[in-house]
């Protein structure tokens, strides 16, 4: 039995084939319908969601599966005092697989420990989030034909933005991918993010304040909330909040073929002028995310396709 708690769980082949999945997916839809029937998907999520959890429960339904969770912790046994573990060993005996989002990073984890059903990491904290990373990929895949020979840069809160760390993660693995981070000061990568994979991984990355003097090098552009639920000071937040707002202004000196993503949600780090450009790409990566969340469930759930 698998679980997915953290992006680099996955081969590059098996990223590959659940691309493939994905595109036959969306290809043919109907092939799919029935091949989850009598299963179900719990989904627990002790954070805010709405595309991960609404994804994960559209994607189980467009499988003939069923769903059953909760979205808010003060509804479930944690408010009376339950720990994840015994949580997880609870839900084991009502579903077939579990989709888990955390405030504490590595919940997933111990959930996984405890569980007798995959559990998939469906974001902890300010560190993972390997289900919107496949969203990303694909979204890559799709929109820039390539996996390699890129320029990504990544954008806003590049410190608690769980999305960030799963995507370098990722796309580090391809040839010739090179990062250009751009947050403020205070907000730059974690130093598990820059020495284990960067540096480690010989990755070459640049890091700046300024997105204007390096927009034109880029093939995408990787926007981020500044996840004000993750400060220790709402002064701080408010300081911050607005490092960076792209306007279609902004975008002028960007290559035709930028591809320009967000996790969602936005807050305003991204002008609504910018969703006309053709190059603004954030609600396809919603949708290939169920879609890429219907060939995870199938690939953990061992159904052959
Ligand atoms: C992201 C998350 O939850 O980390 N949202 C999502 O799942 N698409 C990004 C965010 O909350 O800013």
């Amino acid at each position: 039995m698998r679980s997915l708690i953290s992006i680099e769980e996955l081969s590059r082949e098996e990223i590959d084939s659940l691309i493939s999945t994905a595109n036959d997916i969306i290809a043919n839809p109907k092939k799919y319908s029935e091949l989850c029937r009598g299963k179900k998907l719990a989904t627990l999520f002790y954070e805010p969601s709405t595309r991960t959890r609404l994804s994960f429960e559209a994607a189980m339904y467009e499988l003939g599966g069923n769903v059953l969770g909760f979205s808010e912790a003060q509804s479930s046994s944690a408010a009376k005092g339950e720990s994840v573990a015994d949580t997880a060993r609870t839900v084991s005996c009502y579903a077939d697989i579990i989709a888990m989002r955390h405030p504490k990073e590595g919940a997933p984890f111990v959930a996984a420990q405890n569980a007798s059903v995959p559990i998939i990491n469906a974001g902890d904290g300010g560190h993972n989030h390997p289900t919107q990373t496949l969203a990303d990929l694909c979204t890559i895949s799709r929109e820039c034909g390539r996996m390699s020979n890129l320029t990504i840069g990544c954008c806003g809160d590049l410190k608690f933005g769980r999305t960030v760390h799963s995507l370098i993660a990722a796309m580090s693995r391809y040839e010739n991918v090179r990062f250009v981070l751009i947050s403020p000061e205070e907000l730059r990568v974690p130093s598990y993010v820059r020495h284990d994979i960067l540096e480690r991984g010989g990755i070459p990355y640049s890091e700046t304040q300024d997105i204007s003097e390096v927009m034109g090098e880029l093939d995408i552009l990787y926007m981020t909330r500044v996840q004000r639920e993750r400060f220790f000071s709402e002064e701080e937040y408010l300081r911050l909040k607005d490092s960076y707002i792209l306007t279609a202004d902004k975008l002028s000196g960007a290559k035709d073929s930028l591809c320009i993503m967000h996790p969602l949600p936005r807050v305003n780090e991204i002008s609504v002028e910018v969703d006309r450009d053709p190059r603004a790409c954030y609600f396809k990566q919603v949708l290939y995310g169920k879609y890429m969340r219907m060939a995870l469930i199938l690939m953990l759930l061992g159904v052959s396709v």
